[in-house]
């Protein structure tokens, strides 16, 4: 069959609240054109982020009937052990409340002043939890991931010279451990190869610095890898989740992506000694070490959620539906970051705006108009997110990219909501030479997207 349908059917709904432009106008002025700071029922189709927001399934709403609230030792938390021990393969599993929590844990123990943690991309909350312990994130994508209408099958890749560059030049002394998110969201959402992930760890055994995957979209990307790596197209989703892990000393996720869960997270490690020290940290800030900072209800709906990911024909029907959007929109003349990724469509605000400067913000004004138009919430991921100071100067150095992320929450939205979303960015393209920049109004010293107000340029 063509046609790749949605595979589940939907057995409780939530209504979603009509707005018009008029009454949107308003909302974002108030808001300070910041569209984390909009009421979600203001929204007619959110996508904000796919991170804690899937629909769960009927076993996993089961699952979270199920949940032992013990204090200690709860049989919920060695029913999600031995899922994650299964297909992750890490000796020790830490759960925490979200994937940032595994970040501080795992980088307050590992990082210390001056030393310096690569990543092919660092994520907003990896890179400012590094850089809170006085460490420093470094970012080594591929040339490719810079070059939002270049195809690349693996376009999430490591720059693994680069890798080769920095170790000679600081000395592995001073990277105490090194990353690669898969897949690769801050560059599009895009997937990095099993014979990337297996260079990049040849490169660092010899030199003892320990490999971390930022698991959150793994099975996306194990799926990627099925379908465009040599050698993968016979293995189960599974299999290469497991081969990925087994390159690497441990991982930090977030299960609120390919967790399919609305919380939650996690961290792994083979250390034991690091795992003790993991733990000692977690009792003081997230909880036991058999919660972490979740409910037990919380851990049964990852148990469950964890293997559901897995399945091909949710697979199929995901990394498909973001391929349809991706390339409707593309195909009249709208530049996204090609091909689509695994979680979401990223335009390319620098070349759809290229009226409006990377410091007036194009991705920033793009996303209001989404809203505006089609009351449709994204998010800017350019030089409000990523902007870094000039240290001399103190002045603003724009980031290297101006997107605006589409992410598609999973089993949530159905084809004519796409289509909705569709009709809503053609029509702000065909007016797109009207958009103005934005300046921002107030920011705060961390993370300012989330609470940054800005102002349409004169
Ligand atoms: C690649 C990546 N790493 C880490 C995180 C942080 O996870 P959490 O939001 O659960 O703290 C995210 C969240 O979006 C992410 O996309």
């Amino acid at each position: 069959m063509k046609t790749i349908i949605e595979p589940f059917k939907i057995k409780m709904v939530e209504p979603i609240k009509m707005t018009t432009p008029e009454h949107r106008r308003d909302i974002l002025r108030k808001a300070g054109y910041n569209l984390f700071l909009i009421h979600s029922e203001e929204v007619l189709i959110d996508l904000l982020t796919d991170s804690g927001t899937a629909a769960m399934s009927a076993e996993q709403w089961a699952g979270m009937m199920r949940g032992d609230e013990a204090y200690a030792c709860s049989q919920s938390f060695y029913r999600f052990f031995d899922t994650v021990h299964d297909i992750f393969g890490f000796k020790h599993v830490i759960p925490t409340h979200q994937g940032r929590a595994a970040e501080r844990i795992l980088f307050s123990i590992m990082c210390k002043k001056g030393d310096l943690v690569p990543n092919n991309t660092h994520f907003d909350t990896t890179r400012a939890n590094i850089e809170f312990c006085g460490a420093k994130a470094v970012d080594l994508p591929i040339s490719e991931a810079l070059q939002p209408g270049t195809y690349h099958p693996f376009k999430g890749n490591m720059d693994t010279q680069a890798l080769n560059h920095l170790i000679k030049r600081v000395g592995p002394e001073h990277i105490p451990l090194a990353m690669i998110t898969v897949t690769n969201n801050s560059e599009g959402g895009q997937p990095v190869s099993m014979a990337n992930i297996r260079e990049v760890e040849e490169i660092l055994r010899p030199t003892r610095i320990p490999l971390y995957l930022d698991a959150c979209r793994f099975a996306e990307n194990a799926y990627f890898i099925k379908l465009r790596e040599e050698g993968y197209a016979n293995k189960s989703v599974k299999e290469i989740a497991q081969k990925m892990f087994s390159y690497a000393q441990g991982c930090t996720m977030s299960a609120k992506k390919d967790g399919l869960a609305n919380i939650g997270g996690f961290l792994c490690t083979n250390d034991d000694k690091l795992a003790e020290q993991e733990r000692n940290l977690l009792i003081l800030t997230e909880g036991f070490p058999t919660y972490g900072g979740m409910a037990g209800r919380d851990l049964e709906a990852i148990s469950v959620g964890l293997k559901e990911v897995l399945h091909e024909d949710y697979l199929e029907y995901r990394i498909a539906s973001v391929k349809y959007l991706g390339e409707k929109i593309a195909r009249e003349g709208v530049p996204i970051v090609q091909p689509p990724g695994g979680h979401a469509v990223y335009i390319d605000a620098r070349a759809m705006l290229p009226q409006i400067p990377p410091l007036k913000y194009p991705g920033q004004a793009l996303a209001a108009e989404l809203y505006l138009e089609g009351g449709i919430r994204s998010v800017e991921i350019g030089s409000v997110m990523f902007a870094q100071k000039d240290p001399k100067t103190g002045r603003e150095v724009p980031a290297p990219m101006e997107l605006v992320r589409l992410a598609i929450p999973r089993r949530v939205y159905t084809q004519s909501h796409m289509d909705y979303v569709v009709e809503t960015i053609l029509q702000v393209h065909q007016r797109r030479q009207m958009i103005r920049g934005m300046k921002i109004i107030y920011e705060a010293p961390f993370l300012r997207h989330f609470t940054a107000r800005f102002e349409p340029e004169e």
